[in-house]
């Protein structure tokens, strides 16, 4: 949410620091802005909408070897070209760059007010750019520091002075920031997808932590500039995965990728001898494990969604009660923190502030939590007391597709190790061991079927309002392939339990209104057989996502039926092989729309605000 870019160098910071913005534009995309320092002092160009707008008005004469970079996903103040960043004091001596949000931003722009100074802004951030020029310190260090402690709120920062011209001073706190070393070249960003083909050494910042950048080198310190002494470390990645490559899309990409990440996840971590999983970084021994008596699972959107699954499965492979909350909702309502339930956090990005501070009340009151965590580092990653990491590589579409695929398989694994140490027989141990080793080719067979999805996608593209419907294992599927659904078609797309339709929603089916429905063959087929022949009775298109050997009967004569067919893996793994084709119906509905697939409207890939 939000990204920030900053160069200081030999090189012209312009075109570095928008290249920068462009990789970084999934994390906002309402505005974006540079700002240089040059012979001439400091220049400031920021605008409402894309960063190629931004790049295509550009001022000629734009020099200057540092420089700092800013694409907006707005928070206060509506996406224009004043909120836009950077932001500047009345004198232009001093640009800021912020992601977060400033809390007592109100009472700061009241008193700088009261003083003469005028704030040109509806933003938050703005204040900083204003508490900077007015401090008295004599070095940038020092003139940040002070107006840090007149900051309330969470903020990843990057600052330019015109006096100080050789250098970034930044500063975090609970908004991600990494320095990037190059040869005689630095670079500050709130992702490593923006410096990703100028360096992969960086150094990660901590909350509470302030840095100066020069060309040479950087110093770190805590908030009253005590030195923290930090060096920076090589990351073992791969530039070339933050590229799209031949595909026209990031989403699509991610999407092909998911039998190679489901791979990724599963290598090393499952013994076919005592038929269970190796999950080494939970930090928890066989004992510990054994005490679990519940297990609870915080995550936003589809990560939700995904650990709806999870619990399913725990439950399923471990019999402990299990189940999932959305993590923006949890510490609200004051929960019981049990000392033997193990709070699993789940999240691709790591940044999801809701999770963060999930898992932060958690760890308060004494629980236990673990992480199921993308991002190597990250915030929430670091906040837990162990965890599973999930090894999708990059994931910079919105709409999450590989991560989810793989943090489904986390917490397969997860029920797996914590069955085999309860009640879950070696035999079932293997046959689950078996069954997660077939999985990656068979999300293979089913992207293979893209061409007959992204035909039936065109049809659903028509409607106004979609209703996606499962069961038990089948309604988080549903729940996921809804949101991705309305994450990128912008169509109205509700998912419901199939059991409930006749309490309420069958009086919405009509011909306009399709529904999809996940009809895996268990113990239910039949019951979902039935309610699907309600809908057909009420004229209502029917997409079923099914398994090859399921019998529809009677159903196959409605005018209006497409069948999707998965392949049959082990019962409990059902929901991720049931996910796939939504994906590729959520993906073609969009792309025949003509929408922007990997930037759909009002989202960002992290929401870091609350
Ligand atoms: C997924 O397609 C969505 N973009 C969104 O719901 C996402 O899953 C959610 O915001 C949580 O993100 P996280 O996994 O990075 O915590």
């Amino acid at each position: 949410m939000c990204g920030i870019v900053g160069y200081v160098g030999a090189q012209p910071a312009a075109p570095i620091l928008v290249e920068g913005l462009t990789r970084l534009e999934h994390r906002g995309y309402d505005s974006a802005g540079v700002a240089v320092l040059g012979p001439s002092g400091l220049k400031v160009a920021k605008r409402a909408g894309r960063v190629r707008d931004l790049a295509d008005g550009l001022p000629k004469r734009f020099g200057g070897k540092v420089g700092v970079g800013h694409t907006r996903w707005a928070t206060h103040g509506a996406a224009n070209d004043v909120n836009a960043h950077p932001h500047s004091d009345a004198s232009r001596t001093v640009s800021i760059v912020h992601n977060g949000i400033i809390d007592n931003a109100a009472a700061l722009r009241h008193r700088l007010t009261e003083d003469g100074v005028e704030l040109v802004s509806d933003t938050d951030s703005e204040v900083v750019a204003h508490l900077v020029a007015r401090s008295t310190a004599d070095t940038l260090e020092g003139k940040v520091s002070e107006a840090l402690a007149a900051i309330e709120g969470t903020y990843g920062l990057a600052v330019l002075h015109a006096d100080f011209p050789d250098r970034i001073v930044a500063a975090r706190n609970g908004s991600p920031l990494i320095i990037g070393v190059g040869d005689r070249e630095m670079f500050v960003a709130s992702d490593l997808a923006a410096i990703v083909r100028h360096t992969t050494t960086v150094a990660h910042l901590d909350d509470g932590e302030i840095a100066s950048v020069t060309a040479t080198g950087f110093t770190t310190y805590r908030q009253d500039l005590t030195s923290t002494a930090k060096s920076a470390v090589q990351l073992d990645v791969d530039p070339s995965s933050y590229d799209a490559g031949e595909h026209e899309s990031f989403m699509r990409k991610e999407m092909h990728e998911q039998p190679a990440a489901a791979e990724r996840a599963l290598r090393g971590r499952l013994d076919e001898r005592f038929g269970t999983a190796h999950l080494g970084g939970l930090n928890m021994d066989a004992r510990e494990t054994r005490a679990i008596r519940r297990v609870k699972i915080l995550g936003c959107g589809s990560a939700y969604y995904v650990g709806q699954m999870g619990a399913g499965l725990v439950e399923e492979l471990a019999r402990i009660p299990a189940d999932a909350e959305a993590a923006s909702e949890f510490r609200y309502r004051n929960p019981v923190i049990e000392p033997d339930t193990l709070y699993v956090a789940v999240s691709q990005s790591g940044e999801t502030i809701d999770t963060l501070l999930a898992v932060e009340e958690i760890r308060r009151k004494g629980g236990r939590v673990v992480g199921l965590v993308n991002v190597v580092g990250s915030a929430i990653a670091r906040a837990c007391d162990g965890g599973i990491y999930l090894h999708a590589g990059p994931e910079i579409a919105v709409a999450s597709t590989k991560a989810l695929t793989n943090m489904f398989l986390g917490f397969a694994l997860l029920a797996l190790q914590l069955g085999r140490v309860r009640d879950l027989s070696i035999a079932d141990g293997r046959r689950l061991i078996a069954g997660l080793d077939r999985l990656p080719a068979q999300i293979e067979e089913v992207l293979a079927q893209e061409d007959t999805l992204a035909v039936l996608a065109k049809r659903l593209a028509e409607a106004e309002s979609l209703f996606f419907v499962g069961r038990v294992r089948g309604f988080p599927v549903a729940r996921e392939g809804a949101q991705k659904f309305k994450e990128i078609s912008y169509r109205h797309a509700e998912a419901y339990q199939t059991s409930e339709l006749k309490h309420g929603p069958l009086a919405l089916i009509c011909e306009q209104v399709p529904t999809v429905a996940i009809v895996p063959a268990d113990e239910l087929t039949d019951r979902n057989v039935g309610a699907l022949h309600e809908i057909a009775a009420r004229g209502g298109p029917l997409v079923v996502v099914t398994h090859e050997d399921v019998d529809l009967g009677d159903l196959t004569a409605h005018a209006d039926l497409q069948r999707v067919d998965v392949p049959r893996n082990e019962r409990e793994l059902d929901p991720i092989l049931l996910t796939i084709p939504l994906q590729l119906l959520a993906y073609h509905a969009a792309l025949h729309l003509g929408h922007d697939i990997d930037k759909p409207r009002n989202l960002a890939k992290s929401v870091t605000v609350e």
